[in-house]
């Protein structure tokens, strides 16, 4: 992924459905002065997200898409991208799946993060999975967004040990803190 334009800050957007730790991760990240990011957009796909509560005291645009009434949201979510001159999207706990068109739109462009090391484990209840199996290491995958669901191109992985102690809770937990930690920084360096 090409910075666009000089030492002009890339504007992107990040969609959510849920806690937004990883929002938060990187909004703080942005308004560090070496960031190459600014978030121009937060996209959720659940009125109660408690994750848009960081764009509001971030006075970020946000926009709330039911998904549930809406036949094609998708719609003005593409209006919004192109007035806030969006050039990447960050998809963190968007649980939705995007249409082929829209991700046509952004070919190349849209990073998710999931909660596993990928292929294994994809889709829904990463860690009940990896703890039911017995695996020794879990993690998170950074991912180029393609048509199948979790399969894109893989642009980082990190490995995390399962301890015996250690429930689909903690997983999880332990999981995100580390997913927060490495968002940001992954994606500024794509930017490079
Ligand atoms: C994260 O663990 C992310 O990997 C996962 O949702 C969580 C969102 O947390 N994403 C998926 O499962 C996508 N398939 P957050 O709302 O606190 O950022």
């Amino acid at each position: 992924m090409k910075q666009l334009t000089g030492k002009t800050k890339n504007n992107i957007a990040v969609f959510i459905s849920g806690r937004g730790s990883n929002l938060k991760s990187l909004i703080k990240y942005s308004k560090l002065k070496k960031s190459k990011f600014r978030i121009k957009l937060v996209v959720s796909s659940k009125k109660g997200a408690n994750g848009l509560l960081h764009a509001k005291k971030n006075k970020i645009n946000y926009f709330v898409s039911n998904y549930k009434i809406k036949k094609n949201p998708e719609k003005k979510i593409l209006l919004l991208l192109k007035k806030e001159k969006v050039k990447i999207i960050c998809l963190a706990g968007f649980m939705k799946i995007l249409s082929p068109n829209f991700i046509n739109r952004f070919k190349g462009k849209i990073l998710n993060i999931h909660p596993s090391l990928l292929p294994k484990y994809k889709g829904l209840n990463t860690h009940e999975k990896a703890i039911n199996n017995r695996d020794k290491y879990s993690g998170f995958t950074i991912h180029i967004v393609n048509k199948k669901l979790d399969s894109g191109k893989i642009v980082f992985q990190k490995k995390i040990k399962i301890f015996n102690s250690d429930n689909a809770k903690l997983l999880e937990n332990k999981i995100r803190k580390q997913e927060n930690k490495y968002y940001p920084v992954v994606l500024d360096k794509l930017l490079n």
